[in-house]
């Protein structure tokens, strides 16, 4: 495949906030299109993406350096250059940046030319993304991913006041993921409805979930499996909890300062058990901060041993070396997957392999600052990675995700929905 040309925009994300997008065409005819997510409570270690610094524009948040560079150094080195497949190109990226973060090109930029190849590639193969992707990937079978839906919103997603970052309802048990998808946002509009009743605002945060002024997690955990019983499910069963603590964000000088208390990390680990006996969570993310590494090993074998699915966001931010230590020290049991956090579609299939090997599980991921762009639809069912992560069913950036697995099943209407959530 031969790189014909390249054009690179600044466009705006859900945020307000400007990102990157890119046009690839090759020279056969094949083109694709892609735009870059940003992520506001990062892991320490994620790839670098490009920000200008020139507080002239969007407050030194504008992209138009990645462009130059795409337009520069990019666009000439892999011009009229045969690619064969995905992993040259990416490779070709990665070596032509040069730094272990992405720093000198951008995250952005590299990541946006990578996902718009995928798209090219595709159309010039004249076959759909999913099954591209899929063999680029090697899977050895689809699987619609089970939708997790953040429909409450705290720490620095929202202004509610909440320590906890992301509530989500997990859909799953039923055999098709335009139920499961049903199934999620009826429960939320019957959160809303709950919420109105009893004088909380119904304003949203930024992955779309509500924010209201609650006076805790454990009230909000109430207020969701009452939602869930009100919208006809049964708890547990037909639609659980999962909880994204994103603790990086309150962990100070070696404690959890959480909604009003200073604990250990065994302590906060105990939080976590607990909150786990009386509501019906099946998964935690980020329970424990990225640099706490001693703890997290406890908090994994705990967690493991009550069945709960334990997740790695900013302690592994996608990155496959991070994750191999992580692996053969006993942490966490499931990996989230964000392609940005890493770069490259080939280097987030390299840590989705490892997973596979280490028997994590893996949730495809989105990022609070998102676009219409719903390639992680495409990414979670080609790889059949079994969960996926994409906000609450409100709001254009996040439903776009959830209305391509909806396209995407009548295209493979015999695909099953995932069934392998950490469960008791
Ligand atoms: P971010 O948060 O996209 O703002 O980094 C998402 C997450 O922590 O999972
Ligand atoms: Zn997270």
């Amino acid at each position: 495949m031969n790189v014909l040309d390249i054009q690179a925009r600044e466009i705006l994300d859900s945020r307000g906030f400007p990102t990157l997008e890119v046009d690839l065409y090759l020279a056969d005819g094949g083109s694709g299109r892609a735009s870059v997510p940003s992520g506001k409570s990062t892991g320490s270690r994620e790839a670098v993406e490009w920000r200008d610094k020139d507080s002239e524009r969007y407050f030194g948040r504008g992209i138009q350096g990645a462009i130059r560079h795409i337009e520069e150094m990019i666009l000439p080195s892999v011009r009229n250059k045969p690619f064969e497949d995905q992993a040259a190109f990416d490779q070709h990226l990665i070596q032509l940046d040069g730094s272990s973060d992405k720093h000198r090109l951008g995250a952005n930029a590299i990541l946006g030319c990578s996902i718009a190849f995928a798209r090219a590639a595709a159309d010039a193969k004249h076959v759909t993304l999913v099954e591209s992707l899929s063999s680029a990937f090697g899977a050895a079978s689809l699987r619609f991913p089970i939708p997790m839906m953040n429909v409450i919103n705290g720490g620095k997603h929202a202004d509610s006041g909440i320590s906890t970052q992301e509530f989500m309802l997990v859909p799953h048990g039923c055999s098709d993921v335009s139920e499961a998808i049903r199934m999620g946002a009826q429960t939320y509009q019957t959160l809303r409805d709950i919420l109105e009743l009893k004088g909380y605002r119904v304003a949203v945060g930024d992955e779309g979930g509500f924010a209201p002024q609650l006076r805790s997690t454990v009230e909000a955990l109430e207020l969701l499996t009452m939602a869930i019983e009100r919208a006809g499910f049964v708890p547990g069963t037909h639609v659980s909890l999962a909880v994204d603590f994103a603790a990086n964000d309150f962990y100070h000088n070696g404690r959890y300062e959480f909604e009003g208390n200073s604990w250990t990390s065994s302590e906060m680990t105990e939080y976590c058990l607990e909150i786990v006996r009386r509501f019906p969570i099946v998964s935690i993310e980020d329970g424990l901060a990225e640099d706490d590494w001693e703890g997290w090993g406890a908090h994994t074998s705990r967690l493991t041993g009550s069945g709960v699915q334990c997740v790695g966001d900013d302690i592994f931010v996608t990155n496959s070396e991070i994750f191999r230590k992580g692996i053969d020290q006993g942490i966490a049991n499931a990996i989230l997957i964000k392609p940005n956090q890493i770069g490259t579609v080939t280097e987030t299939f390299d840590t989705m392999h490892l997973a596979a090997q280490a028997h994590y599980g893996t949730i495809v991921s989105h990022r609070s600052g998102e676009t219409d762009d719903s390639f992680i639809a495409d990414f979670a069912l080609a790889t059949a990675s079994g969960q996926m992560k994409a906000g609450s069913p409100a709001r254009g950036e996040r439903v776009a995700k959830y209305n391509q697995l909806l396209r995407l099943l009548e295209k493979f209407p015999h695909v099953p929905l995932a069934s392998d959530i950490y469960r008791r």
